[in-house]
């Protein structure tokens, strides 16, 4: 499959003293949902920022779709990606959502007699139609997230980075975009990297890469990643419920997959809870 970011032995420092980022090499497939888990300070945003160019690399190298980055293709690279981040609050500058979205637009050459429909397809799509004359700041988190990410999309990325887009909403507005990026991963020309600590989110990823302290701790698919439930405990991440349950069926000597039938399984429990 194509990669459409391909990061290699990639040192980063921010003080030119400590290194934030200690050798990072890994590869995003297009069209994938990538999901990058790891501990507070592991390096998840400092990589989304090198990816999108807004900080410089000590050394190592950096392709997206293709292009190894450099000054003079950053902007080019730029044009095709988006990026949410995790306080909605710092995403507006205009009065009016609809305004919000067209300032986005105005770097892409976008025929102006065809902004507005454009805009009300973007809003659509994340159910914010009726909001687009409304003033951002009275809006609630998720329906903030909702019209930063209908305003990216409306740029057309191929790329699409979320550092941390729902852990700052009430669990109905976490619902909200997560079912929302989920559905954007029903289109393959789109690239989701999603940068989270939730672990649930995770498990729906067709990748996942988990950095520790500045390097890559492991790279697999969910089930290859949580199956190593001691391995992620030591590096402080937990593994999701499913798999918890399956750990405390293992401990009580009970291997899940010989049960077809539920009453099968009740039956065991019920005959280990008379030991
Ligand atoms: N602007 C900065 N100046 C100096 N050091 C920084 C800066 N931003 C991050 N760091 C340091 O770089 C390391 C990686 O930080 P980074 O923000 O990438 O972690 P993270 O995995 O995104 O963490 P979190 O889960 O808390 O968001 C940390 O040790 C952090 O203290
Ligand atoms: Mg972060």
């Amino acid at each position: 499959m194509k990669k459409i970011v391909e990061v290699k032995d990639v040192i980063f420092s921010y003080d030119n003293e400590h290194d934030a980022l200690k050798g990072v090499s890994f590869d995003v497939e297009e069209g994938s949902y990538t999901v990058i888990l790891g501990h507070n300070g592991s390096g998840k945003s400092t990589i989304a920022k090198l990816i999108a160019g807004l900080l410089a690399i000590k050394s190592g190298s950096i392709a997206v779709d293709g292009k190894l980055m450099s000054l003079e293709n950053i902007a080019e690279i730029r044009k095709m990606m988006g990026i949410v981040f995790q306080n909605p609050d710092n995403q507006f500058i205009a009065s009016t959502v609809r305004e919000d979205i067209a300032f986005g637009l105005e770097n892409y050459e976008v025929d102006p007699l065809k902004m507005d429909a454009i805009i009300e397809k973007y809003a659509g799509l994340v159910n914010m139609k009726e909001y687009l004359d409304k003033e951002p700041s009275n809006l609630s988190g998720g329906q903030k997230q909702r019209v930063a990410i209908a305003g990216i999309l409306a740029m057309r990325p191929r790329l699409l980075i979320f550092d941390e887009a729902t852990s700052m909403l009430d669990p109905t507005g976490k619902e909200e975009i997560k079912k929302i990026i989920y559905d954007l991963h029903t289109d393959d020309t789109l690239t989701i990297l999603s940068i989270t600590h939730d672990i649930e989110e995770a498990l729906k990823a067709d990748k996942i890469i988990v950095l520790n302290e500045g390097r890559v701790y492991k790279i697999g698919s969910p089930k290859e990643i949580f199956s190593d439930a001691k391995g992620l405990r030591d590096i402080g991440l937990d593994i999701p419920f499913t798999y918890k349950v399956k750990e405390a069926f293992a401990d009580v000597g009970i291997r899940l997959q010989e049960h077809n039938k539920v009453e099968d399984l009740v039956e065991e429990l019920w005959s280990l809870s008379k030991n």
